[in-house]
């Protein structure tokens, strides 16, 4: 996968690109992840990328055409095609294995089957919004989605790109170590995930349960359903009622 990111704050993604897990997807190129600035791509001498909203108001809006050359930019590196990646300038990403994603408050909000979605893809290009927002003409020719990481709202898309680049180069086959630890995590089967233990088996009194001691692997796997039902029961009634809806646990 080639995932693209749009950005006029680059620097910020420096941490989160270059340690740990999405660092070594890159090494192992499970993933290509290529940062743009859209200021490099204004027309303005001053590279301004942001204007004074028409009808007036409060704030500033950000301009179509850098956002829509930066999106051609990305398309071409990834085709190698500048003619084709420009033809398609002003069509959504029919079909293809490729969307072009803005991230902002007003969008469908990231969940674990969307996420799964996007990580069949080839190309995903993020939009990192700013300001009070962006011209709508980005939104209706040039985005195939928005994407919200929540119902709250950040200064801007930089923070919820990053959130949204963990939760898709995770999924990518061949990123965690053990494809198991992709099965019994939180939200599989619409349950959050079952409590975990490690040694010591008593820290200062405080005993990991002896089911998890006994050996007994049928016991634990028991034990773990009910603990995922109890927890998602309690925390998140939401999320146990659709389960309940699509299938009927065993
Ligand atoms: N930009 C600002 N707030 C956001 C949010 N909650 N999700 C995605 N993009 C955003």
């Amino acid at each position: 996968m080639r995932i693209d990111i749009l950005t006029i704050f680059p620097g910020m993604f420096n941490a989160v690109l270059n340690e740990s897990i999405i660092k070594r997807a890159q090494l192992k190129e499970k993933v290509k992840i290529v940062l743009h600035n859209i200021r490099d791509f204004s027309l303005d001498k001053h590279c301004k990328v942001d204007d004074r909203p028409f009808g007036g108001g409060p704030g500033m809006v950000m301009h179509p055409e850098p956002i829509f050359r930066a999106v051609e930019h990305a398309l071409a590196c990834a085709s190698g095609n500048k003619a084709a990646a420009r033809k398609r300038r002003f069509g959504r990403s029919r079909g293809a294995k490729r969307k072009i994603i803005l991230l902002s408050p007003q969008g469908k909000r990231l969940d674990q089957k969307s996420a799964k979605k996007m990580a069949k893809m080839k190309q995903i290009i993020l939009i990192c919004g700013h300001y009070e927002g962006i011209d709508e003409r980005v939104k209706r020719f040039l985005v195939d989605e928005e994407v919200s990481i929540g119902d709250y709202v950040l200064t801007g898309g930089e923070l919820p790109a990053m959130v949204f680049v963990d939760c898709i180069v995770r999924l990518l086959p061949g990123v965690l170590g053990e494809k198991k630890s992709l099965h019994f995590e939180s939200f599989e089967g619409n349950l959050l995930e079952y409590p975990q233990y490690t040694r010591p088996a008593n820290y200062k009194g405080m005993q990991v349960p002896q089911v998890l001691l006994s050996g007994d692997h049928n016991k634990i796997q028991e034990w773990r359903k009910e603990e995922s039902i109890k927890i998602t029961k309690k925390r998140r009634p939401d999320l146990f009622r659709s389960g309940e809806k699509k299938v009927k646990r065993g």
